[in-house]
């Protein structure tokens, strides 16, 4: 079991996004979705993409998961929207943890929930449009 935290761990950058978090939801008509598992602790996420031309111009997620799971997950959406799909992929959760001006160590597989469920995402548009080709 995740030890328990103090508030004061936190960065506030993350306790701000965990408080408001940016782009949650859903997105219905989404080019790709990604739906991921935490397997350390059973948090579940998902993505929407929109995706036009290479580049995502749209991003909502959704996740039954912790508060860092969310901070990390709104941090990477606005890091992912307007970029190619390539640049999206190279996003690593440790690139998301230090815009968010770090997590405590114990956190830091929460931040892969995002990461992963970006991938599962864009794979899912890769097939659909390799399908639809
Ligand atoms: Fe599950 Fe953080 S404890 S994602």
């Amino acid at each position: 079991m995740t030890p328990l935290l103090r508030m004061e761990e936190y960065s506030q950058k993350v306790m701000d996004h965990f408080m408001n978090p940016r782009n949650v939801g859903e997105i219905p008509d989404a080019d790709g979705i990604g739906q991921v598992g935490n397997p350390v602790c059973g948090d579940i996420m998902k993505m929407y993409l929109k995706i036009k031309d290479n580049v995502i111009t749209d991003v909502k997620f959704k996740t039954f998961g912790c508060g860092a799971a969310i901070a990390t997950s709104s941090m990477a959406t606005e890091l992912i929207i307007g970029k190619t799909l390539e640049e999206a992929l190279e996003i690593s959760n440790k690139t998301v943890a230090q815009a968010l001006n770090g997590l405590p160590p114990v956190k830091m597989h929460c931040s892969n929930l995002a990461q992963q469920a970006i991938k599962a995402a864009i794979d899912d548009y890769k097939k659909k449009h390799e399908a639809s080709k």
